[in-house]
């Protein structure tokens, strides 16, 4: 089985080791409830580094809902079952205490790219995000660290921060792995009912639908509502946003054909908040 380290020194020692030999480390940071989208960032992790940490914690710092932090699953022994056929290097499942002991008072805060879409809806969602992820990149000196296109705020903002501050870790981003209907994985997706399961497809459709419009030269307006209107058709009980931005900045980009440009969505469905976006 693959060991599984619980405090920081102990994942010092055990990197400290693989550095004196001149190998390289990857770090796929996760929150468990591990699905194949996870499990295609460790196998590119494996490809990229000589050694590969996962993480597994359930950062509270994240967490802008108590009742969400409560209810998120907690899974390391089937985790570590999915983990062990890739047969990655170390499991570092911290408990809070180790990363957030008394005192802890420090917060990385990133702006611009992180305010907008995830950081409206979810006040200080990315404040913890990136406090946590400055942390594991710490504790674990990685070399390479691998990200999902999934949580595509997330990745851009992690690439801001890292720049901004200088961090010697290489971000990699993967691209989201998807259901054969089209849905992105996620470990959300368990929570949806049989009927919600079988609707929620909709949502990558109704991108997919505002690109080809774009393409068409509907104005993106437009093609924008007629998405919203048949999700709400489909059944789903709201969009948070549906949006055409920047795909690095994150700034509102409907007319900016100059940039790259990428399509992000978060809609509730069945109680359930699914997120996903696409390239346009
Ligand atoms: O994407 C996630 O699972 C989390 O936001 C991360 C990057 C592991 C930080 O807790």
């Amino acid at each position: 089985m693959t060991p599984v380290i619980r405090t920081v020194a102990g994942l010092r020692s055990l990197v400290r080791g693989w550095k004196a030999q001149g190998q390289t480390l990857g770090v796929v940071p996760t929150m468990g409830a591990l699905h194949d989208g996870h499990l295609s960032l460790v196998r590119a992790a494996k490809s990229g580094a000589d050694r590969v940490i996962v993480t597994i914690f359930v950062n509270p710092t994240q967490f802008n809902n108590p009742e969400d932090l409560a209810k998120y699953p907690r899974t390391e022994a089937s985790d570590a079952a999915l983990l062990a056929p890739l047969a990655v290097d170390a499991i570092f499942a911290p408990p809070p205490e180790e990363v957030y002991p008394p005192g802890f008072a420090s917060t990385v805060r990133v702006t611009g790219v992180a305010d907008p879409l995830e950081g409206a809806m979810r006040p200080g969602h990315f404040d913890g995000v990136a406090t946590v992820v400055t942390k594991l990149f710490g504790m674990t000196q990685a070399d390479r660290a691998y990200f999902g296109e999934k949580d595509w705020q997330q990745l851009q903002m992690v690439r801001r921060m890292v720049a901004d501050l200088n961090l010697p870790v290489e971000i990699i981003g993967c691209e989201t792995l998807r259901e054969a209907d089209g849905l992105a994985m996620s470990s959300r997706n368990a929570r949806l009912s049989a009927a919600a399961r079988a609707r929620a497809p909709m949502l990558h459709a109704a991108m997919t639908a505002v690109r080809q419009a774009l393409h068409a030269g509907t104005p993106a307006e437009e093609a924008l509502r007629r998405a919203e209107n048949s999700l709400r058709s489909a059944g789903f009980d709201g969009v948070d946003y549906l949006a055409l931005c920047d795909a690095e900045t994150l700034a509102p980009a409907a007319d900016d054909l100059a940039r790259p440009r990428r399509l992000l969505a978060a809609a509730w469905l069945d109680g359930v908040r699914l997120i996903d976006n696409i390239a346009v």
